[in-house]
């Protein structure tokens, strides 16, 4: 049986034959309808979530199939004191396949060791965000056409960003990919992350100026502040204005260049920005959809 925890849990081949899958549902989704007619996702959220949740609910009804889940711990048994593990093999006795998002790093790991279905992970802590790194590929191959030899630019909170994680990990296995890390001292990428870049001798640099850093990207991965995960408020409460992508610094940028956001957006990115074509992330978001119809068939031998 196989899970999904961590991007790197997949090859870097099935991460390319999943994104030409989704690239197959877009282009014909009737063929699709049906695929899981029959079968169960269970959405387990025990943190907020819009997209990530909902997206793979959307995934499952266009697949044909049914959706259960909670998106709110307190309206779970944790409230009572059960454990992750005694949840997952309960929900197990229900759905073909569970998507579980918690705030603690390596719940979703924790699960696969009782899950009888596969487990995805969709975003534990400051950990990992597979889903949402298949999400950003898929958009990256539709709106650049290569994974090849891309300069990208991760700006905002790069130590609490779980999805910078995980995409820069994916990011690594492709060809002459450069990394800009930009990000103020106290959210630098973390060190676990540095050590492999460093060991893949993957070319990046670390600064925490956004619009020096502007005209080389072929991809600005924009994050917000991660509020929630800090322990101080008056620490985010300092840092969380330190990068506005305002069009005067966007007209540094390349012409073809693409401003990715996993949302939610705070003031990073401000609404004149939207209309730009480079603007990415609203496509971003239905791409994840397609990109989870193709993940949860893949996780449940669907062809
Ligand atoms: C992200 C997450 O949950 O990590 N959102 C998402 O899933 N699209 C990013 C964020 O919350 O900032």
């Amino acid at each position: 049986m196989q899970h999904l925890i961590d991007i790197m849990d997949m090859t870097v081949e099935e991460v390319d034959q999943l994104i030409l899958k989704a690239e197959d549902i877009i282009a014909n989704p009737a063929a699709y309808a049906e695929k899981c007619r029959g079968k169960k996702l269970a959405t387990l959220f025990f943190e907020p979530s819009t997209r990530t949740r909902l997206s793979f609910e959307a995934a499952m009804y266009e697949l044909g199939g049914h959706v259960l889940g909670f998106a709110d711990a307190n309206s779970s048994s944790a409230t009572k004191g059960e454990t992750v593990a005694d949840t997952i093999r309960v929900v197990g006795c229900y759905a073909d396949i569970i998507a579980m998002r918690h705030p603690k790093e390596g719940a979703p790991l924790v699960a696969t060791q009782v899950a009888n279905v596969p487990i995805i992970n969709a975003g534990d802590g400051g950990h990992n965000h597979p889903t949402q790194t298949l999400t950003d590929l898929l958009t990256i191959h539709r709106e650049k056409g290569t994974y090849e030899g891309l300069t990208i630019g991760f700006c905002g909170d790069l130590k609490f960003g779980r999805t910078v994680h995980s995409l820069l990990q994916a990011m690594c296995r492709y060809p002459n990919t450069k990394f800009v890390l930009i990000a103020p001292d106290e959210l630098k990428i973390p060190g676990y992350l540095r050590d492999k870049l460093d060991k893949l001798n993957i070319p990046y640099t670390e600064t925490p100026d956004l619009e020096s850093a502007m005209p080389e990207l072929d991809v600005l991965y924009m994050t917000r502040v991660q509020q929630e995960r800090f322990f101080n408020e008056a620490d985010y409460v300092r840092l969380k204005d330190t990068y506005i992508l305002t069009p005067e610094k966007l007209s540094k940028a390349k012409s073809d260049m693409i401003i990715l956001h996993p949302l939610p957006r705070v003031n990073e990115i401000p609404r004149a920005i939207d209309d730009d074509p480079r603007a990415c992330y609203f496509k971003q978001v239905l791409n994840g959809k397609y990109a989870r119809m193709a993940l949860i068939m893949k996780l449940l031998g669907i062809s």
